[in-house]
């Protein structure tokens, strides 16, 4: 392979920390699952418009390619590599009380963590038959959760288009056909080892095998960010009785994208902010300053509709998940206090 062929569009933080020399250092090498720098990178390549551009095939990328991910870890996280991560699960030190008691603003609140099973390489260089495994694995001990955790298992394969369309509408499902996903080669074999496990009130849910090999997310209505979280913990924990996840003293939890390493935690609201969207300075001067990152209606890549937002905490490593949170509470409770003096 020869040093990528960069153009003036490629703005991703790969781009920028891929030099020459790095590249050298790196093409050739092979982490025991056989992954390569051509792989890593090939997402950030193929996507110009790519932020980041890169993700690992397993927790040895992390060292095998650290030329490459430590600068990348350092500017998007504000993480050295001479950092620990820390974690703190206790929902009692969170000091988030509803930003929006009147349910005037929040739409709903959504807390997600990536969490990557220890004895496999991640989903960018998994085998479909690991992905069969790690759906089996992963689907039958939640079947085995009770409580209000307790629900079931849809796997994507044989599920009808219309009932997936509409849990992807209601902001339950991932969607299919990510183009960043695509070519980071987490869209291989689709939809088989893909689905999703949530309880009767989709509260709880579980995705199986999309970007990373869980996405553990508790949601509901309203600005309860409390009890989001209170749920979260809950689940995590179970969870961790019954299986080992990919984990580091230095990284915390092992994603494939290093955006999502450490707590791998992005706490949203879907907010409506009417008057403080006409004045985006103003809008982005707030979210900057509590590290809060705006995303479309639909997830990632979409765009807001009728003024709402979902609005997320931006650094997950090198900050707890109850720091995850807090930034996230302390940004939209001073965002609505900007909107109603608009
Ligand atoms: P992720 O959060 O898993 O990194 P996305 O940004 O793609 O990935 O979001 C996944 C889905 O979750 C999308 O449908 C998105 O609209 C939905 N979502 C995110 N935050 C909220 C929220 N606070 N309330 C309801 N749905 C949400
Ligand atoms: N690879 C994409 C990019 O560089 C997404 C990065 C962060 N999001 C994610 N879902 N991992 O823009």
């Amino acid at each position: 392979m020869t040093y990528p062929n960069f153009t003036k569009d490629h703005k991703s933080l790969m781009a920028k920390y891929l030099t020459k020399e790095v590249f050298e250092n790196l093409k050739g090498l092979k982490t025991k699952n056989g992954f390569t720098i051509e792989q890593a990178i090939k997402s950030g390549i193929d996507n110009p418009d790519s932020g980041i551009g890169v993700y690992a095939g397993d927790e040895e990328s992390y060292t095998l390619f650290a030329p490459l991910f430590d600068p990348i870890i350092e500017e998007y996280h504000g993480f050295s590599k001479e950092d620990r991560h820390k974690s703190n699960l206790n929902p009692s030190e969170l000091n988030a009380s509803n930003p929006d008691p009147s349910n005037r603003y929040i739409i709903s609140t959504r807390i997600r963590v990536g969490r990557n099973l220890a004895d496999f390489p991640l989903g960018t260089s998994i085998s479909k038959e690991q992905r069969y495994e790690v759906e089996k694995i992963v689907s039958t001990t939640l079947e085995s959760l009770d409580g209000n955790l307790e629900g079931r298992y849809y796997p994507l394969l044989g599920m009808n288009e219309e009932d997936r369309l509409s849990l992807v509408q209601d902001h339950f499902l991932f969607k299919a056909g990510d183009r960043f996903l695509e070519s980071a080669g987490l869209n291989r074999d689709w939809p088989s080892g893909r689905g999703i496990y949530h309880n009767n009130e989709k509260t709880f849910l579980v995705w199986i095998n999309e970007e990373d090999e869980l996405r553990v997310i508790s949601m509901q209505k309203g600005g309860n960010i409390k009890e989001v979280f209170e749920r979260l913990v809950s689940a995590i924990k179970e969870l961790e009785k019954r299986m080992k996840f990919a984990y580091s003293e230095h990284l915390g939890y092992i994603t494939s994208c290093p955006t999502n390493l450490g707590t791998a935690m992005r706490a949203s609201v879907h907010i409506s902010l009417p008057k403080l969207c006409k004045n985006m300075e103003l809008f982005k001067s707030i979210t900057n300053k509590h590290h809060l990152q705006i995303r479309g209606i639909h997830g990632e890549h979409s765009s807001s509709e009728e003024g709402i937002y979902d609005i997320s905490n931006k650094r997950r490593l090198g900050i707890t998940e109850v720091e995850c949170v807090q930034d996230m509470h302390n940004g939209i409770t001073e965002l609505i206090k900007v909107e109603e003096n608009l």
